[in-house]
């Protein structure tokens, strides 16, 4: 399989053994971002497997356009938030599902891209967007930051970041405004907390994951998502979700198990765990090692 510089996609093997994938199948990709997983998947379906592929980044949508383009009209791609992604598919007509993959978080372009504003290593506009606002407007980054007073500012950090040291990075932040770039902001977050000798993680990685969840109402599309999804699969259908964190993954796991209990389940869990990439695949890839992947048959 051939993939873009620099990204891999996560846990490639175990989605695409859940998904059960074969010709013939139709297949919902709600975060087809550079189309990693959407390759794998219209290959192993060949020779009339379907995919839609949805977005809410226009420049993710035409790095995956480049990559899907060699599978012709087996593929469509369409620009929604995942929260649209279900009514997005049923105006395309294709529902419903054999499958459905929701690989969340960012993608190596967006991560990559110093003018998006993720990356906390190269300076870049605190902009944090996936994508193109839609609806009820939403609240930027550089607001977050410059306007919000302390204590708005430290509940974020400590709801969306799970950071315990919200308040004194949040009084650093207010301290040191205006702060206009990504590198002034993890340079606040190093004076308020220094740097852990030997830790891998940037310790401004979570202030940065709560500021983008806000921007981008990541969780709260989340559950809106999943609200929908029953509704896009076929009776035995299935329901591939890879998280990035442990507040997405909470949402998956409450998720599914309401679905799976009661007198009426809707959906029927195909691992107990929660599954975590292999040890092979770390040493790839360590970009992989917050995965979590939790997947489910409708029933
Ligand atoms: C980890 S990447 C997907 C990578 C893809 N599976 C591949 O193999 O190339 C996640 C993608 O999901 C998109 N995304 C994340 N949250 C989203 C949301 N709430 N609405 C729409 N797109 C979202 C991002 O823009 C990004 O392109």
């Amino acid at each position: 399989m051939t993939s873009s510089p620099g990204h891999s996609p996560v846990m490639l093997e175990e989605a695409l053994d859940l998904l059960n994938v074969g010709a013939g199948k139709r297949y919902l990709d709600a975060t087809v971002g550079l189309g990693g997983h959407a390759e794998a998947i219209l290959k192993a379906s060949d020779p009339d497997g379907r995919l839609l592929g949805t977005d809410a980044d226009p420049d993710a949508l035409s790095q995956a356009a480049n990559r899907l383009m060699q599978f012709g009209d087996r593929v469509q791609l369409r620009r929604a938030w995942l929260d649209a992604s279900p009514r997005t598919a049923t105006d395309a007509g294709l529902t419903p599902f054999d499958g459905v993959l929701c690989d969340l978080g960012l993608s190596s372009l967006q991560l990559d891209s110093p003018e998006r504003g993720f990356s906390i290593q190269a300076e870049g506009p605190l902009d944090m967007q996936l994508g193109p606002p839609e609806g009820t407007p939403t609240v930027s980054a550089h607001q977050i930051v410059n306007e919000w007073t302390a204590d708005e500012l430290a509940n974020l950090i400590y709801d969306y970041g799970e950071e315990r040291r919200s308040r004194r990075i949040a009084r650093s932040i207010v301290r040191q405004r205006p702060v206009d770039t990504t590198t002034q902001l993890a340079q606040c977050v190093v004076d308020a907390v220094g740097i852990r000798p030997g830790s891998r993680v940037h310790p401004a990685t979570r202030v940065f994951q709560a500021i983008r969840l806000e921007v981008n109402r990541e969780l709260e599309r989340l559950a809106a998502f999943l609200a929908q999804v029953r509704g896009l699969l076929r009776i035995g259908g299935r329901l591939v979700v890879i998280a990035f964190h442990s507040l997405e993954d909470r949402i998956v796991k409450q998720f599914l198990r309401e679905q799976s209990s009661g007198s009426e389940p809707a959906f029927r869990t195909l691992s107990r765990r929660v599954m975590r990439p292999s040890r092979t695949e770390l040493e790839r890839n360590p970009r992989a090692r917050s995965a979590r992947l939790r997947a489910a048959e409708a029933i």
